[in-house]
């Protein structure tokens, strides 16, 4: 058992995005928060009006830092409140914003901030793409999920009944400010969560953090600066040069699915109580591991590997799911195409493929081990 963790120290880093529709850079640094005016000045060189849409759990923890630093830098600032949680991630909450924006009399030189987690981040980033036909976005994440994923590459959406992330718009921000102090008030689970996208990303091409995160427990993570910027930082550059190859998933895009598919599939199978996101994602990226392996598309190793990193951080939420209900709701995946499903596969660790015709059977094996994985 390795028992020490390779900590690596970083500076203040500025990670470059270039997208057709704009280039920005996604900002990271602990306790960028309280620099956020200086750099939102830079950004805009001047002083918009700006308009800070959050949920009550960030503003009450993080709200007087983010006021604080934009008023200070001379912006006129005001915050404004939506419900927090997945089931406000609706149109409606679209609308009650942009009444509230009017209200409180936003024009069209307004920026909005998104500032929390990837619930957030989707709503008002949805909001900014139509609020008199697009105003300016800046996304300010507070979650694990949010900072290594949702806040780059300019997904926005919400949910309808019959889906989620149904309606929604390709709007890149102008900046993505992240501050990994912000998550300290963050409740173990929801970290932990967000982590497996980390290790997600080190699996579809990051040997290096791969290695990194299966040698270091949660709490080293939490506690730990540096490997946290770290894990933080090569998530972002991994989704930055992605997005910047494909900005609208047209191929590349999809390798960042990896996990996705299954995972997917749990989460509608259990009506998205039993897992959080980032959960049943590892799942999925074991499941994922597994058929690769059964398929022989994998180098030796590479399943257990995954399976065993994924299961380093402590017990996952138990799965229950039948083969034949997951199997039928991966088929009606909305990123199934005319039937065909696509799984994204790693052949080693730090590369994966996107793989068509992968046998039922090997589907079933992989949905028997994860099963079996989580009742030990
Ligand atoms: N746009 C994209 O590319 C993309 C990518 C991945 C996920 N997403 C979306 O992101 C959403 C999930 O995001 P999430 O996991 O961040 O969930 P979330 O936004 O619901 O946040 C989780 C919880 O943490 C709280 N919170 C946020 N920051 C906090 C902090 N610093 N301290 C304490 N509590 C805090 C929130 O109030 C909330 O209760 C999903 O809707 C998903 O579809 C979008
Ligand atoms: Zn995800």
């Amino acid at each position: 058992m390795v028992t020490t963790c390779l900590a690596i120290m970083f500076p203040v880093l500025r990670i470059p995005i270039t997208t057709a529709s704009r280039n920005y850079e996604a900002v990271i640094e602990h306790g960028l928060l309280a620099r956020a005016g200086e750099i939102l000045r830079e950004v805009f060189s001047g002083t918009p009006p700006v308009f800070v849409i959050t949920v009550p759990p960030v503003r009450h923890r993080w709200g007087k830092t983010l006021l604080r630093s934009l008023t200070g830098a001379g912006f006129k600032t005001k915050i404004v409140e939506m419900h927090d949680g997945e089931r406000f991630k609706r149109l409606s909450s679209v609308e009650n914003l942009a009444e509230d924006l009017l209200r409180l009399g936003a024009d069209r030189k307004t920026v909005i901030v998104a500032f929390g987690g990837g619930v957030v981040g989707d709503v008002a980033g949805m909001l900014a793409s139509v609020y008199m036909r697009g105003v300016q976005l800046v996304q300010i994440p507070t979650t694990v999920q949010a900072q290594v994923d949702a806040a780059v590459g300019g997904k926005t959406g919400v949910n309808l009944n019959s889906g989620k992330n149904l309606l929604g718009t390709f709007y890149q921000p102008a900046v993505v400010l992240i501050d990994p102090a912000t998550l300290s008030t963050l409740p173990d689970r929801e970290f932990r969560a967000g982590m497996y996208e980390a290790l997600k990303c080190g699996v579809i091409g990051n040997a290096g953090l791969f290695i990194r995160l299966e040698r270091c427990s949660i709490k080293s993570l939490r506690k730990d600066r540096e490997l946290l910027i770290d894990a933080i930082a090569e998530s972002v550059k991994l989704k930055a040069q992605v997005v910047s190859a494909d900005e609208k998933e047209g191929g590349l895009r999809r390798v960042l699915n990896l996990g996705h598919t299954l995972g997917h599939a749990l989460e509608t199978a259990t009506s998205y109580r039993h897992f959080l996101h980032g959960e049943a994602v590892a799942w999925g990226m074991v499941a994922a591991a597994k058929i690769a392996d059964e398929m022989r598309f994998s180098n030796n190793g590479t399943f257990a590997r995954i399976r065993d990193a994924s299961l380093a951080w402590g017990k996952l939420p138990s799965v229950s799911v039948t083969t034949s209900k997951a199997m039928a709701l991966i088929r009606s995946d909305k990123k199934t195409e005319s039937g065909v499903v696509n799984f994204v596969l790693p052949k080693e660790i730090g590369q994966v493929d996107v793989v068509s015709g992968v046998p039922d059977g090997a589907v079933s094996a992989a949905l028997a081990e994860i099963r079996r994985l989580s009742r030990e």
